[in-house]
């Protein structure tokens, strides 16, 4: 049986990743099933920092399509180079968005989202599998900590289902 996660939720948002990362990948351990693993990887954020919305797109031909999350029913598809998700994937790259109310395009799956982080997974090969996304409820949640750390992670999974 999985262990229960011991967060301690007065950390620093760096010290709070550093204790995360490791207690995650034990928790993930040999799994290789993406179900399983993005599910417990949202499931751990989400209740870690207490985000508003934590969840992956997955790439489904030309579009990304809603995977494991938690948090309100949002968007089921997104279009390729649409809001941040869709750039995120288009680009290649991590995008944070401060101020969603700034980015042009954004999807505004709920009037409750301010900010959000939107960071790719790649597959061994290369090939995009899809984006972990996440919104805050407050403005300026996001910075370099969280990209970088965000990131780890990501490859991990990357690896972890290639
Ligand atoms: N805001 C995202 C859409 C997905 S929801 O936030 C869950 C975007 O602009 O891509």
């Amino acid at each position: 049986m999985a262990e229960s996660l011991h967060i301690d939720h007065q950390l620093s948002k760096n010290a709070k990743y550093k204790q995360l990362i490791p207690e995650l990948l034990s928790l993930i351990g040999d799994e290789s099933n993406a179900t399983a693993i993005l599910s417990t990887v949202a499931a751990v954020l989400h209740e870690s920092f207490n985000f508003f919305w934590t969840g992956f797109y997955l790439v489904n031909q030309n579009e990304l399509v809603v995977g494991p999350f938690q948090g309100p029913v949002a968007c089921l598809r997104i279009q390729k180079r649409k809001g941040v998700c869709g750039t995120a994937w288009k680009e290649e790259k991590s995008v944070v968005v401060p101020d969603v109310d700034r980015f042009p395009g954004h999807i505004a799956c709920s009037a409750s989202s301010k900010s959000e982080i939107v960071v790719p997974i790649f597959l061994s090969s290369g090939e995009i599998f899809g984006v972990l996304d996440i919104d805050s409820a407050e403005l300026n949640t996001f910075d370099e900590k969280d990209r970088i750390n965000l990131e780890k992670l990501c490859k991990y999974i990357g690896a972890k289902i290639s």
